[in-house]
């Protein structure tokens, strides 16, 4: 036995350790091949004897432990040397940097309205009850607020859950026309393959004198603009419900990956839902004091659009930082 104690403290890798637990402990084993034995002992001895294997037993699986424990310590140990940068050292091959992909295509997003004269308004990500949710035709116990899971701080203060808020602040210290999209970061409690706590939306906004804006305006531009950012794809308006549009609808695109054929990505529908947009609720324009006007809006998630983009299969992993992944926008 001593001799088998002393190949399981000499074992220098994992393998090696393994093998050595299969010679000893396996079906087939030297243990085995002991306990095997006890039908020819007298009864006499048979308790003594199993007693004394059953000690050997538990002597070996403690070796093993120990020696395993020794050995995962040593290859991490040798994995993280191997890793290891020297970060004072000069590189002759330093890399140069890239906008983050989540960035790249809010740039994209951004070019596409600013080139149809839309004006980019940006807000505060900490706002109030009343931009966020009242002036948008969310009052107190609505049940549409459950829609966001809110991050709240005191006093009726709050991480904005969405870029909408933008449109009351910008209603309420301009005059219409107005022609606005806000890009931004917004905040939600939710933590899942498709949903981090903070995203990016943008939020669009078109408001001019009543009876001059439409929802075929609306259609037209939102088409345009899903061609620009994803190629060639069908578009489809559902009907849908927002508090601050009526009518609101959801804009789908025509499958990127399956091209509408059905996949496990759209789940089999052949389709894809990007956007939610609607003709501005007239309690939109009550709250910032506007009259005889007529207006649309949309508001879509620019990392949803990203991971369509780029074919990136869970949100999360764009918020890690590993460069293996974000060196493959540069
Ligand atoms: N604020 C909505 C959200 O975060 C998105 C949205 C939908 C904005 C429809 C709009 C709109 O302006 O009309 O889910």
């Amino acid at each position: 036995m001593k001799e088998w104690y002393q190949k399981i403290q000499s074992a220098g890798c994992m393998q090696e350790l393994e093998e050595l637990r299969i010679a000893i402990l396996g079906k087939k084993g030297v243990l085995a091949e002991q306990f095997a034995k006890m039908k020819d002992i007298e009864n006499k001895q048979k308790a003594e004897f199993a007693k004394r294997l059953n000690i050997a037993k538990s002597e070996f699986n403690k070796l093993f432990n120990e020696q395993k424990t020794i050995l995962q310590a040593r290859e991490l140990e040798s994995l993280l040397k191997s890793q290891q940068i020297d970060v004072s050292l000069y590189s002759a091959t330093s890399n140069s940097g890239a906008l983050h992909p989540v960035m790249q295509t809010m740039e994209k997003i951004v070019e596409y309205f600013t080139s149809m004269n839309f004006s980019i308004e940006m807000g505060s990500m900490i706002e109030d009850d009343f931009h966020n949710f009242e002036a948008l035709n969310l009052p107190k116990y609505h049940p549409a607020r459950d829609m966001q899971d809110t991050f709240y701080f005191k006093d009726e203060m709050l991480l904005r859950t969405h870029t909408s808020p933008v449109q009351v602040r910008t209603m309420l210290h301009a005059k219409p026309p107005i022609r606005m999209i806000s890009p931004g970061a917004v905040f939600r409690r939710d933590y899942d393959i498709t949903h981090t706590p903070m995203f990016h939306q943008v939020e669009g906004l078109l408001v001019d004198k009543e009876g001059t804006v439409s929802f075929a305006n609306l259609k037209f531009i939102l088409e345009d603009f899903l061609k620009y950012m994803f190629g060639e794809v069908d578009v489809r308006f559902r009907p849908s419900f927002f508090p601050f549009t009526e009518p609101s609808t959801e804009v789908d695109i025509s499958c990127v990956f399956c091209k509408g054929e059905g996949c496990r990505v759209c789940s089999h529908t052949g389709w894809l839902e990007v956007l939610g947009c609607g003709i501005v609720d007239e309690n939109v324009f009550k709250a910032v004091g506007y009259k005889d006007v007529s207006g649309y809006a949309f508001g879509l998630g620019v990392e949803r659009f990203a991971m369509l983009i780029h074919h990136i299969g869970d949100l999360r992993s764009l918020f890690e930082g590993d460069i293996r992944l974000l060196g493959q926008f540069v």
